[in-house]
Order: C-alpha cells, then structure tokens, then sequence
C-alpha cells in the first residue's frame, strides 16, 4: 500500500486489509514514495479513525518505497495518480510494471480514481478515506481469499 507520506492513508490501508486476511498467509506492507516521515508514527487522525473500527495502526512506522519492494510484493497498490507516476519511474521491466494499480480501481475500474490525500484537511477527510479504502480492501479481500481457496 503506497501514497506520498506513509502517515495518512497507507498505513490506513495497511492496517485495514490485515483485519480481513489471515497474516500467516499474506504480508502486508505500506511505504511512502516521499522520504519525509521516515521512522515516524502514523497522523494521529488516522490513528484515530482506525482505533473507531477497532483496528491499531499506532506501532506502525513509515518507511519509503524502494525499488527492492517490486521484488518482495506481488501487489503494488497506489493512493493515486501521483504515486502511481512515482512508483512506476522506479520500475526496472514491463513485469514489474504490472504489479502496480490504482488502489480505487478495485471499486471503480479502470477509473482511475485517487484516494484524496486528506493531511491538510480536517476530521471529515479521514473518515471519507477511511470508507473509501475500506471499501476496496474488502473487494481486495475477497478477490484473494478466492484465488487462495481454489
Ligand atoms: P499521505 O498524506 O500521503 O496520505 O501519508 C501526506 C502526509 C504528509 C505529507 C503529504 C501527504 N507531507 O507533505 O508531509
């Protein structure tokens, strides 16, 4: 799970597509493109809004996507249009290419609809982040817990 900080909405989306799989089986991860809040804890916001759907995001910390993680992940899944230029510049093939998509194409496909960045806004923004990419992590969720039972 990829956006510029790694403090708003990728940990969000770390931590809520854990809750619906079974970690033994799926590592999950998230990471900045930006280097900014490197080491740092997740927005308390998003702390916050987490912690009202019983999900702990709090002993995250925020590491910048590398290069090394096209080989570590299958998936590469982006906030928005921004990371998605980003992330794919660092790209060495085609292949590795095809691992990244945009995270809300899973609900609305080939849309190419951002998950909006909600740091310099209020309260409001994360809980609309929150939905958005609950919703797509459930979709997500289910797409590999059928690939995984057949
Ligand atoms: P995120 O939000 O990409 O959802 O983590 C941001 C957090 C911090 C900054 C930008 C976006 N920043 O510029 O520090």
């Amino acid at each position: 799970m990829v956006c510029l900080g790694n403090i708003c909405r990728s940990p969000l989306a770390e931590g809520i597509l854990k809750s619906k799989l079974n970690t033994e089986h799926f590592y999950i991860a998230s990471a900045g493109t930006g280097p900014w809040h490197v080491g740092n804890p997740p927005d308390p916001r998003s702390v916050a809004i987490a912690k009202e759907h019983e999900i702990d995001i709090s002993q995250q910390k925020g590491r910048q996507f590398s290069p090394y993680d096209f080989e570590e992940f299958d998936r590469i899944y982006v906030m928005d249009r921004s990371n998605y230029q980003d992330v794919l510049r660092l790209a060495h093939n085609e292949q590795e290419k095809s691992k990244v998509s945009m995270l809300l194409n899973n609900l609305f496909p080939e849309e190419n609809v951002d998950v909006p960045d909600p740091y310099y806004g209020g309260e409001d923004g994360f809980k609309k982040v929150y939905d958005l990419i609950d919703q797509a992590c459930n979709s997500i969720a289910q797409e590999l817990n059928n690939q995984t039972n057949s």
